[in-house]
């Protein structure tokens, strides 16, 4: 049976009490709306640690003022369930006013310089401050042995990386491979705001970010690669943020520099924004 904690104090002594047995503990942090994504960090982190904490907390810090905070999808049951079925031990709640003490306004904030600056960093300003701002604190109510994130947010997870390397968490961070639809959409809570129309050409983004890297595993350079790439999620009704190559540490590679590149895709369909990757 899943256990689900609502109380700091009441968290820290169970993981206290595996602790002294000697178990390694995982975790996964989440914002709920739970999907097959999710769970499979879950999968994950299980294979690295005998006991596994997930946390749900639609945290405000992350979100800038025209973003969709309020309206976020909050589906507490159905999380708790595929939590269980997953092979979660702990469902750890949050509260705002628990997380901030001090209250929002007030709350002493991480900011990772860099990595954080680029891509999403420019078209939603604040927002990975917001996110190490909380995972700092998540991590230190839960403190874990090992976490895991998504390569679905594949620069929130080069930041966390860079933010437990800078500041010395005691915490090793799995990747998960991303989890698609059968059309190729990244599964995301997100994709609930796309009416009937819109659905079926979302999945333009992958076959857009896979388009990109046919391109570049062809020579083409770097910049018609990225033309190509707005090109089509254009003609496919999205206003795009970004349809870039990069390193996979985000910086800008050189055309003919040999080694591995993500391409990375934030795009709007309709009021729906999307962000998607792919590694090759
Ligand atoms: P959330 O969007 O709920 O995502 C929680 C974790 O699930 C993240 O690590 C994310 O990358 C991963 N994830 C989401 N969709 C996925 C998919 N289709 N395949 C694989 N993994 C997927 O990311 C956040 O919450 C927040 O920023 C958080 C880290 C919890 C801090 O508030």
């Amino acid at each position: 049976m899943i256990e689900t904690i609502t109380d700091l104090d009441r968290l820290r002594e169970r993981v206290r009490g595996w602790k002294r047995e000697g178990l390694r503990v995982g975790f996964v942090p989440t914002m709920g709306n739970l999907h097959p994504g999710h769970f499979s960090l879950v999968q994950l982190v299980r294979q690295h640690a005998d006991r596994v904490v997930s946390s749900v907390f639609v945290n405000p810090t992350q979100f800038g003022p025209n973003e969709d905070f309020t309206r976020y999808p909050r589906t507490p049951d159905a999380d708790t369930r595929g939590l269980e079925a997953a092979g979660c031990d702990v469902l750890w709640l949050p509260t705002v006013e628990s997380m901030y003490p001090f209250g929002v306004e007030l709350a002493g904030r991480v900011h990772m310089p860099g990595v954080s600056a680029v891509l999403e960093g420019e078209f939603r300003p604040g927002h990975f401050d917001g996110v190490c701002t909380v995972v700092a604190r998540l991590f230190n109510q839960v403190q874990p042995d090992v976490a895991a994130f998504g390569k679905k947010d594949y620069q929130q997870l080069a930041v966390i990386r860079q933010m437990v390397a800078d500041l010395h968490f005691p915490i090793r961070i799995l990747a998960g491979e991303i989890v698609r639809e059968a059309d190729g959409l990244a599964m995301s809570s997100r994709n609930q705001y796309l009416s009937a129309g819109e659905r079926p050409r979302a999945a333009e983004i992958h076959r857009t970010l896979c388009a990109m890297r046919d391109a570049h595993l062809a020579g083409t350079p770097r910049a018609e690669v990225e033309a190509l790439g707005r090109r089509r999620l254009a003609e496919a009704g999205f206003a795009v943020d970004y349809a870039v190559v990069r390193r996979p540490d985000l910086g800008e590679p050189a055309d003919g520099e040999p080694g591995p590149r993500v391409a990375l895709v934030a795009a709007r369909l309709g009021s729906t924004r999307l962000i998607d990757n792919l590694e090759f």
